[in-house]
């Protein structure tokens, strides 16, 4: 059984792309596997951000992920903050970081570019991110392909510590990807995220699934219906990956390359698929009470802190420290 940790923003909204990129994958490993999954509260900070909403977008998230078939029984939830052993080997492992590998981070360039000031905690996600990781030991990461840049970096943090104050303690995290690795926005232009405002959410109706999907960017090939498209270059089709079984998907790639369908065709068939994925999704969502989101996220820390407090104190004695002072 391989340790698997990954971590999501409380957004606030789970979209189709978090769920085809990383949730649903989380949901198969439970099964199989040792997992913590976190709702990453500590890194959602480094961008402008609404104090007043905060905590509801973090019960929100949970919400999301206990819908979308995370179990407590098989698993664990958790909330970064909630463990501060996240803090402490955040800064434990800024003393091994190439503070260059950070300057070169592709989604730090992104979002230093959005702002006129550069706080130095955006900087330092990625390190935030590695502790999120080492602290457990883990060894799978299941994330979308926006993530593969953070991961190698963790390892080369991994490696660095490593070989300054104990060879073979932290393990190299590997990233597990899905199929649906990267789901574009609907405008087929961007990665779909909740800031570009380019989503369908795990909560959208049926009405709103099919008002959104019809009008989605699909192969710019396909000009008119008599065109023949490439599955392979459709947003439609990578999410039609995620939604419609096997036979359905090589359906529809042969009607794509033949122009035997219309894309109009195609997105039927996948808002019917989605629909019926989405709407005990929804339901259950509706169903989950406030109170029982807080016990599993309660409980959820206490597991995870008994765990990184034996890796804290093991760091804080190879590193050196004085002890005595641990937390009880
Ligand atoms: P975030 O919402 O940025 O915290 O992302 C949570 C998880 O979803 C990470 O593993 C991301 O890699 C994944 N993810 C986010 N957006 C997408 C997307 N458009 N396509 C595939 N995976 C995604
Ligand atoms: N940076 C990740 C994202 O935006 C979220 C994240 C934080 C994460 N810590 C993590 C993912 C640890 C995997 C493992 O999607």
């Amino acid at each position: 059984m391989a340790r698997v940790f990954s971590g999501i923003q409380p957004s606030g909204e789970l979209h189709i792309g978090n769920y085809l990129g990383a949730v649903q994958n989380w949901v198969q490993l439970q099964h199989q596997h040792d997992c913590l999954f976190c709702i990453v509260d500590l890194h959602a900070v480094t961008q402008a951000y609404e104090p007043a909403t905060l905590a509801q977008r973090t019960t929100d998230m949970a919400i999301g992920l206990l819908a979308a078939g995370l179990d407590p029984e098989r698993c664990i939830v958790f909330v970064q903050s909630h463990v501060p052993e996240h803090s402490e080997l955040n800064w434990l492992l800024t003393i091994v970081t190439p503070l260059g590998e950070l300057e070169r981070q592709t989604q730090f360039k992104d979002k230093a570019q959005r702002q006129a000031s550069v706080p130095a905690g955006l900087l330092n996600y990625p390190v935030l991110q590695a502790a999120d990781v080492l602290l457990y030991k883990a060894t799978l990461v299941p994330v979308g392909e926006d993530q593969l840049q953070h991961l190698e970096l963790m390892r080369e943090i991994a490696r660095r510590w490593n070989g300054r104050f104990g060879e073979g303690f932290f393990p190299q995290p590997q990233a597990h990807l899905s199929t649906a690795k990267r789901v574009l926005g609907l405008d087929g232009q961007v990665k779909m995220s909740k800031s570009l405002g380019n989503t369908i959410s795990l909560f959208d109706t049926p009405d709103t699934i099919w008002e959104k999907l019809r009008p989605a960017a699909t192969d710019p090939a396909r000009k008119t219906r008599k065109d023949p498209g490439t599955p392979q270059l459709c947003n439609v089709f990578t999410i039609h990956q995620g939604f419609s079984p096997p036979e359905t998907q090589a359906h529809v790639a042969r009607q794509c390359r033949t122009a035997g369908w219309g894309c109009l065709d195609c997105k039927r068939v996948l808002a019917d698929n989605m629909i019926a994925t989405l709407t005990p999704i929804r339901e259950r969502a509706q169903q989950l009470q406030a109170r029982r989101v807080t016990d599993v996220l309660r409980a959820g820390a206490a597991k995870a802190r008994a765990l990184a407090r034996q890796t804290i104190a093991e760091v804080r004695q190879r590193m050196g420290f004085l002890a005595g002072a641990e937390a009880s």
